[in-house]
Order: C-alpha cells, then structure tokens, then sequence
C-alpha cells in the first residue's frame, strides 16, 4: 500500500467543511491497518493512557536497559533515558513542510512537492517497523472536548514516545470516545526507523542517521522518520500544536504560536493573563514558572511553551495551553533559578541525556552550585569536575507532568481559555535590545515580533551563539508562509475591540556588560519587568516615547535591592540609532526574500522606525 493511495482513500471518505481531515474511528481503524500493511509492525497495541500501561512501558524498557530507573528514594518513578549521541536535538534541516505551491510554504521552511515527498517516504517506510511493535496512541491538545481543542492520533514504534505522549497530551480512552461519535483528528505517524531482523539485538536507543520531520498542513498529517528525541518524536508537540496547528489556524481564524502563558497577580489582587514568545531554550519555561522577588506579586503558571489562541465574541484574546506536560531544559535549572521546577520534578519524571549520581539520583549544570565529585555523564562515560566538558547535554531536558507544578493557575485548563492582556517577544540579544519596551499599537507590536532575532541555542542542530531571525519564535514551527503568518497577525488584531486587544511588549534578559556578563540578574527579578507590564496595561505608569517605541522612566522599575553594576540600568536601555540603523538595514533585507507577500503595513513600520531613528 503506498502513501499516495492511503491519502486518496482518506480524501473519499472526509466531510465537505474540513475536507482533509481523518474523521471517525473507521477511518482510524482503516489508517491503522493501511500504515501497519506499510511499515509491517510484529504488533500493534492500542494504548488508553492509564497507569498501568505506562507502569508496563517502564518496566520493559529499564528491562531492555533502555531506561534506568533513578533510585526511588529521591526521585520514585523516575528514569533516566540516554540518546545516540547524533540524536540530541530537533533537526531543522531535516524539517519539510510540504505543500501544493512553495510559496505557501514560504523562503524560510524547507519545501518538497507533496506527491514526491510522499513516493520518497513510501520507501523510507516500507517495512521501518519489522520486528517492533506499533503503538497507537490518540490525544487530546487541550483539554478533552474543549471548545479550542483538537485531537490527534500517533503511531509510533518507540515506547520513549508513547511514555512522552503520555505526560505532555491527554491520552487514550476518552479521546478515543470522542473520535468514535465522529470527531476528526489529526494523523501522524512516527518511526525510528530501525527495523529488526529475528534474532537482531536491539540497541538502547534506535534511531536512524537520515532523518524525515515532514508536515503535510494540506492534508493535516505528520511523517517522522529516524530520530527518537523530543520536537522530532513527539509529534503532537511542535509537529501538530506548531507547524499543522497554525496552517489549520489561518484557515479558521486562530494561531497556534511558541508562547508560554501565565496569570500574574499584583498585589491589590488584580490579575493579568501574559503571553511570551521567546525562542527556543530562550526562557520560557522559567518565566512560566516564575517566584516573583517582589512582595505580595504572584505568578501562576499555565504552560511552557505552546499557545492557542482565538478572538472571543467579546473582542479579547483567548488562549489555551494545548498541552499538559513540560518538556523542560534541564541545565541551568536549580533552586536559585528556577525553584519551581525543581519542585515540580520530585518524582513521575523521564529525564533525557542529563547526568546520574552514584546515589542514583540525577544531575546537571546549574542544579546546584557544585558538582558531585563522581558523576555518569550523558554519554555513560565517567565524569569528575575536571572532566573539561558538561556532564548533561546542553539541551537535557525533563519530561513531567504540569498538574505537578505547585503553582499551576486554577484556570489552566479551562476549556474556553484565559483572556490574554499583554503579549511579549524576547529573544537573546547581547546588544541592542533593551530590557523592556512598549509596543505602540498592535501593528507595532506585529513588525516587533516579525523583526526578533535570537543567538541561536542547543535545543536545535547548528552552531550555538550564531545570531538569526526567528520571528514570533516560530522560524522552526511556522506550517506557512512566515509573510502570511505576519498578515494573519495583522487580521487577528482587527478581530478585537481595540481598548481590548493585549499590549504587546519587547523584552530581553540577555543583554551584555562591555565585560560579557549579563547586565540584568533575571529569573526572579523578571518579576520588576512585570510590575511595569502590568502597570502599562492597568494605566498606572506612564511611559516615555522613544524611537523603537515606549520606554519605561528609569524611576519608574523597581530596582530596589538590586546589586546592579555601576551603570548598568543606562546600559540596559541604551538606544543607539547607529546600530539601530544597521538593524533597519537587516530588517530590510530579511523581509526582501517575502517580496510581495510581506504586508505592506510592516514596511510601512520599518520606514516609520527609519524616519525616527534619524530625526530622534
Ligand atoms: P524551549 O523548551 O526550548 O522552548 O525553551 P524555553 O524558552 O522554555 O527556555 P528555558 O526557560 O528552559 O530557558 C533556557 C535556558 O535559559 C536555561 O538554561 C535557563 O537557565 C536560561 N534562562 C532562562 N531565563 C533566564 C533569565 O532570565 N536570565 C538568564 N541569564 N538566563 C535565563
Ligand atoms: C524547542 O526546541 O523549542 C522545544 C523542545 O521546546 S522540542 O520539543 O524538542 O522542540
Ligand atoms: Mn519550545
């Protein structure tokens, strides 16, 4: 059975309205059938998400020494998995989005025709499972019949994938009820592409060197082929919540966007919903998980890392958490950064490619100041202090579930959502950018997420520290044109009422001292951002005009108790129009590759923010 007929026999049978969906369990049960006759599994077992099943998943694999069990003691029903070392990260240049016409996909993702990228899949998946079971695992992002929720079904032949599912989506029976009364769902099949022979030995984590992470927005489905590790294995991750989910967003008037999302209280009691996209390993999870320094403020976390959101019939924003688990970087992750998690991670937790301690617990950079004497790296290498390399993989990373964070909000699951009041872009910027700045309107804040640029992190293949563009955070994630991301922003804004829609924001942590060292403490501190935030929102403080846009008065954030450098608040607000100016020329050029697709309202923003620099 070849992919091109499996895709034709679904086209038949799909309803008028969504006319590429994967709709009712016959369909599912005939997909099942066509993808096992495909990729010949020894087995196939359908899984119900309960306890005991993850119980017998664990117990197989710490016996096959694919896991291993952390000592009890410290850290119950934990394990530990240790990847390929060429298997460590998403795998951008492996990433497709196949679409009918390139220009839907856009300059910035990797474009294959459909029909030849489903012939090459065709034998890349021909009998890939031989000798593995195939699991059939169906989801939930958001929660189960939510009215901005979508379900979704994996096939997968990697136990590591069905217990990650597991923790970061609602899964099994419940989602199965709701396929069964005639619900559509997204299709996405996964294997690591390391068929056995009888008699072949099996390795503690299979995967294959070449590599397929493809996306079908058209026709809603998800191909991954060889890699077992996180955004290339967990598909209703960044694979359907991102790339599918914001292809089915334009289409119906909603985005799917990298964003964490918090409620912050202030101490009167008034709260506001935020939103932040940063770049990958660029923050989110902590400021999700933000202890603020300052008294009386809170924050709540209600997710990490992915957003959906929607115009409510009352002209706000409204956004979910589609999913309900984190898939959180490890190093830098300690008692004086991020206590929260540390909290969250006492037990039921799969950590990937981070260190084991001789008592059997875990370790990495940043969990504590000091490095046990004698520790197992990532590797399975032994390792001392003076080893000369880190012990964890720098995108290590914990797998846990978010009902375990201690300061989950109580509306996290709403199925309606949270209104959203303020919207944040940050990235790493050692220059430039300043700690915080206001949006001047929605258009504004539209041009300041299309314009982020980021230093580039582990948690994806290439050369860390390379600054590039990575607008909304999505470069990785986008199912679509990035132009036309930009211009549904634009009509998503003309949704809202507009003393409704939320503030937008620019922020960085990151920015640098002449001696390299961050200016801003962060973390925690983050909190005296917020305040100003939400003293935007609520009309408490005012804010001085600039030409990248609203700045704060130096007065007005809160540095009480800081032990700041001589300096160092000037410098974390410094606008410099020279280099502000070279910025605008590399805006010009990266929006140039979109030629007419760009909204005519960002160049619009980018000659206005000329016009200031050089008369401000
Ligand atoms: P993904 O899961 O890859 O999408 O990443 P994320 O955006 O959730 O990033 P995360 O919060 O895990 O942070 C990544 C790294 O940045 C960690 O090593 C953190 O310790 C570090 N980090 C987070 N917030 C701050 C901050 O305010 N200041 C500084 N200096 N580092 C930070
Ligand atoms: C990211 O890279 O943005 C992540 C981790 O959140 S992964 O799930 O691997 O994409
Ligand atoms: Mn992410």
């Amino acid at each position: 059975m070849s992919i091109a007929q499996i895709t034709d026999v679904d086209r038949a049978d799909v309803d008028e309205t969504t006319p590429t969906a994967h709709r009712g369990i016959e369909a599912l049960r005939a997909w099942v059938d066509q993808i096992a006759a495909l990729t010949e599994p020894a087995d196939i077992v359908w899984c119900n998400g309960s306890r005991a099943e993850s119980d017998r998943l664990t117990k197989q694999l710490v016996a096959e020494g694919k896991l291993i069990r952390l000592n009890p003691e410290w850290r119950p029903n934990s394990f530990l998995a240790r990847t390929d070392p060429s298997d460590v990260a998403r795998v951008e240049a492996r990433t497709f989005i196949c679409t009918t016409f390139e220009e839907d996909a856009g300059p910035t993702n990797n474009w294959v025709a459909p029909e030849e990228m489903r012939t090459e899949l065709d034998g890349v998946f021909a009998g890939s499972m031989r000798g593995r079971t195939m699991y059939v695992v169906p989801f939930s992002m958001g929660p189960v019949g939510g009215r901005l929720s979508q379900l979704g079904v994996q096939l997968t032949d990697s136990e590591y994938a069905v217990l990650s599912m597991g923790v970061m989506t609602r899964m099994g029976d419940r989602v199965l009820d709701l396929i069964a009364a005639g619900e559509s769902w997204v299709a996405t099949v996964h294997s690591v592409g390391a068929p056995l022979a009888p008699g072949d030995e099996d390795v503690a984590w299979p995967c294959n060197e070449t590599k397929y992470i493809v996306q079908f927005p058209e026709t809603r489905e998800v191909w991954s082929y060889g890699s077992g590790y996180g955004g290339n294995a967990i598909l209703a991750k960044k694979c359907f919540a991102l790339r599918i989910a914001s292809a089915m967003g334009r289409e119906e008037g909603w985005l799917a966007e990298h964003m964490l999302l918090i409620k912050l209280t202030d101490p009167q009691g008034r709260s506001f919903h935020i939103a932040a996209a940063f770049p990958s390993a660029c923050g989110k999870t902590n400021l999700a998980m933000l202890r603020p320094s300052l008294p009386g403020w809170s924050v709540e976390t209600i997710g990490d890392d992915i957003a959906w959101l929607r115009p409510g019939d009352d002209g706000r924003l409204w956004a979910i958490n589609p999913e309900a688990g984190f898939f959180g970087v490890a190093p830098g992750t300690g008692e004086s950064t991020n206590v929260t998690a540390v909290e969250t991670l006492w037990g039921n937790t799969i950590f990937t490619n981070v260190a084991l301690r001789d008592d059997g617990d875990v370790w990495w950079e940043g969990l504590t100041d000091t490095p046990p004497a004698h520790l197992i790296d990532w590797e399975g290498r032994d390792w001392t202090p003076t080893s000369g390399r880190p012990a964890a993989h720098p995108n290590s990373r914990f797998t846990v579930a978010a009902a375990q964070c201690p300061q989950m909000a109580d509306d996290w699951q709403a199925p309606d959502g949270v209104p959203i009041d303020a919207i944040l872009f940050g990235g790493r910027r050692a220059t430039n950018v300043p700690l915080v700045v206001e949006a001047t309107d929605w258009r504004h804040g539209v041009f300041i997420g299309a314009t982020i640029s980021s230093e580039k992190t582990a948690a994806a293949e290439g050369t860390v520290g390379e600054l590039r563009r990575d607008p909304f955070a999505m470069l990785p994630f986008c199912g679509y044109n990035m132009a036309d991301h930009w211009a549904h922003w634009l009509s998503i804004g003309e949704k809202l009422r507009f003393d409704r829609a939320p503030r937008m924001f620019q922020v960085n942590w990151f920015r640098k001292g002449p001696d390299g060292e961050f200016l801003w403490p962060g973390f925690s501190e983050n909190a005296r951002v917020l305040e100003w935030i939400a003293g935007r929102v609520s009309g408490d403080v005012a804010a001085e005009e600039s030409s990248i846009g609203r700045l704060p008065l130096l007065e007005d954030l809160d540095v009480e108790g800081l032990d700041l450098a001589d300096g160092a608040l000037e410098r974390l607000f410094a606008v410099d129009p020279a280099s502000w100016s070279d910025e605008a020329d590399l805006t010009e050029e990266f929006f140039a590759q979109f030629g007419g697709r760009l909204p005519a309202a960002l160049s619009t923003e980018l000659a206005a923010l000329r016009y200031r620099l050089a008369t401000t």
